[in-house]
């Protein structure tokens, strides 16, 4: 794995790694169930558009996320790009037999490392949670690449702050289970700048063989300045979603992920190469209104690329 130290001179400048979640975190919010074939057909246009992952849906309880209950023919009909990986989230033993039957590339497994929202969001205790993820990586024993996401790492819409050496605590736990990676969520849009380089840094000295991906809300504006942060801080993974849709049906006052094309955009502005093709991402990002049925945050599909220039009135 290839981490920059954070004394990466300001010319050589990491190679960026991004995950789409608009059709996992972006839609299992939406009131209004997306076609099955939209969503196949959105997940075909992103396949072109350089994303080193995308997060195609979760195999969760089609009770708990409606939405999302077509995770098996998205799966099976999407046309898989090599060099893409197909990931799906996953919050239990049944959700991953059905995403090994499915052939995810990787399996995304979900905590939260607030006791208050786990048990809203996966209506059990962070330790059950714990032993049963456990079994899960028993059971898929090494086969497909294990990514856990640890939801509230920054705090918690009920229980407030979430002690940092709690996040550690968690991390740690999953580190020594042997998982590929481990995303940093935000679920909510409570952190600042501030305590995202102090938590980046943390986590890279505890975890330095670990694939690192930072998963930003921007609830309250913070999101592209927390991203800045962390790429600062020696980040190179984040998830984000078309449009800035998404957010968790089980935190109250979840809204939308930080805008994919609003971070690619301004990181591509600064000089990092994302692999992305910003003209193809904004194509496709200036259709997520009409997929949804209802104007959406990101703004860089609305104003155009800073070299969009106009002519003089
Ligand atoms: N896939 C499909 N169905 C599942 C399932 C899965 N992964 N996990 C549970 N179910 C079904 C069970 O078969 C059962 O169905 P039934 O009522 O027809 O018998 C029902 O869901 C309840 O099962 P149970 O084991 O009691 O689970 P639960 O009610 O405690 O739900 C979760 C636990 C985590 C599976 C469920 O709450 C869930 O899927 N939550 C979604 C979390 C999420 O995605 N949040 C947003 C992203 S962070
Ligand atoms: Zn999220």
């Amino acid at each position: 794995m290839n981490t920059p130290s954070k004394s990466t001179p300001s010319a050589v400048k990491p190679r960026i790694y991004f995950n789409e979640v608009a059709t996992r975190d972006g839609f299992q919010i939406e009131p209004n169930f997306i076609a099955t074939d939209t969503k196949i057909a959105l997940v075909d246009a992103l396949s072109a558009c350089g994303y080193a992952k995308i997060e195609v849906t979760s195999f969760t309880s089609p009770k708990a996320i409606p939405m999302l209950r077509d995770a098996e023919e998205v799966m099976g009909r999407i046309q898989r790009v090599p060099g893409v990986e197909y990931t799906v989230l996953v919050p239990n033993l049944r959700g991953a037999e059905r995403a090994l039957e499915s052939k995810a590339d990787e399996l995304n497994l979900v905590m939260s490392v607030s006791e208050t929202h786990n048990l809203a969001n996966l209506r059990m205790p962070r330790d059950k949670s714990f032993a049963a993820l456990t079994e899960v990586i028993r059971v898929v024993d090494g086969r497909t690449p294990i990514n856990v996401s640890l939801s509230c790492s920054f705090g918690c819409p009920m229980e407030g702050d979430v002690p940092l050496a709690t996040l550690i605590a968690w991390a740690e736990r999953f580190v020594a289970l042997g998982v590929r990676g481990l995303t940093v969520c935000d679920t909510t849009g409570m952190a600042h700048p501030a305590q995202v380089a102090q938590v980046v840094d943390a986590l890279q000295n505890r975890f330095p063989h670990t694939q690192l991906t930072l998963h930003f809300h921007n609830t309250r504006g913070m999101g592209l300045a927390n991203v800045l942060a962390s790429v600062q801080g020696g980040i190179v993974r984040f998830d984000g979603s078309l449009g800035g849709l998404g957010g968790c049906p089980y935190a109250p006052g979840a809204s939308g992920n930080i805008s994919s094309e609003d971070a690619i955009h301004m990181l591509d502005a600064m000089g990092y190469d994302t692999g992305m093709d910003l003209g193809a991402l904004l194509t496709v990002a200036r259709q997520m209104s009409h997929i949804v049925g209802h104007d959406v945050p990101g703004q860089v599909a609305k104003a155009g690329r800073i070299t969009d220039l106009h002519p003089a009135p």
